[in-house]
């Protein structure tokens, strides 16, 4: 059975950044809901123009789209994919939702995890925060910055940019959104018997081995 992880967390705890290593050296596949909506919104697609307003705003995206759009792209990849979940569900009627559409497609989750963050770290992170323009690699100009000045690792690509729902009150706006619609999973999921807490606050390396730990102590279980 492959794993299927859920990351749970609020902006900026650093899902993105481990969700990315984890699809980089250790054969996951990472299905990010943001990644997702800011793809259909380059290409102004049907599900793009729906949701641009709402995530320029910092608000979330109504339950039925998200849904349909994650299910479609599990669906995609096929029932042998190891997955991570990055940033979906975030409300108790997308975590419904995605609990019936797994059922239905035989599927299980192996484990939440809860990025435990303190909203003040999350504000120097997110101002910090570039993301490559070309791939879609995420840096830090203070935590994680690439190893040449303006230059993404990844791909060589040179358009380091800030997001747009990266400005200070917008993200203040999604901070209230998670502590109101998306912190009340955490206690869903810990008494579905799926919550693995990790401290989001350590550096990135320190984070990724305790991924790591706790993607051991699955499959020894
Ligand atoms: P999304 O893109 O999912 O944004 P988010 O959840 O707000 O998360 P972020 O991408 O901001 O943060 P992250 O936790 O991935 O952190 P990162 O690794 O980048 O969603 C955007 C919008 O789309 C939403 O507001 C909503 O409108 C819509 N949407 C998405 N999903 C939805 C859903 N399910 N339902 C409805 N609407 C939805 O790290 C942040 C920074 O910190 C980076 O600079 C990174 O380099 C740095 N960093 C990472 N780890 C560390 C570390 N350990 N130490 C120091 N720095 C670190």
């Amino acid at each position: 059975m492959p794993t299927r992880l859920v990351f749970l967390g609020p902006p900026g705890s650093g899902k993105g950044t481990q969700a990315e290593r984890l699809q980089r050296d250790h054969g996951f596949i990472q299905l990010s809901s943001g990644n997702v909506l800011r793809a259909e919104i380059k290409l102004r697609s049907e599900v793009g123009e729906q949701a641009a307003a709402f995530v320029n705003a910092g608000e979330l995206v109504p339950d039925d789209v998200i849904t349909r759009v994650m299910l479609a792209a599990v669906d995609k990849l096929g029932a042998k994919a190891a997955l991570v979940l990055d940033g979906f569900p975030r409300t108790l009627p997308q975590a419904a939702a995605l609990g019936d559409g797994l059922r239905e497609r035989d599927m299980t989750l192996s484990a939440v995890v809860d990025f435990e963050i303190r909203d003040e770290k999350i504000v120097a992170r997110i101002s910090g925060r570039r993301v490559c323009a070309d791939c879609g690699s995420t840096y830090n100009l203070e935590f994680l910055p690439p190893k040449q000045d303006g230059v993404c690792d990844s791909c060589g690509g040179t358009r380091l940019e800030q997001r747009k729902d990266d400005h200070p009150t917008v993200v203040q706006h999604r901070l209230n959104e998670y502590h109101a619609q998306t912190e009340p999973l955490i206690k869903y999921y810990r008494e579905q018997g799926l919550l693995q807490p990790l401290d989001a606050s350590a550096p990135a390396d320190e984070v990724e081995q305790e991924i790591l730990s706790l993607l051991a102590k699955l499959d020894s279980a």
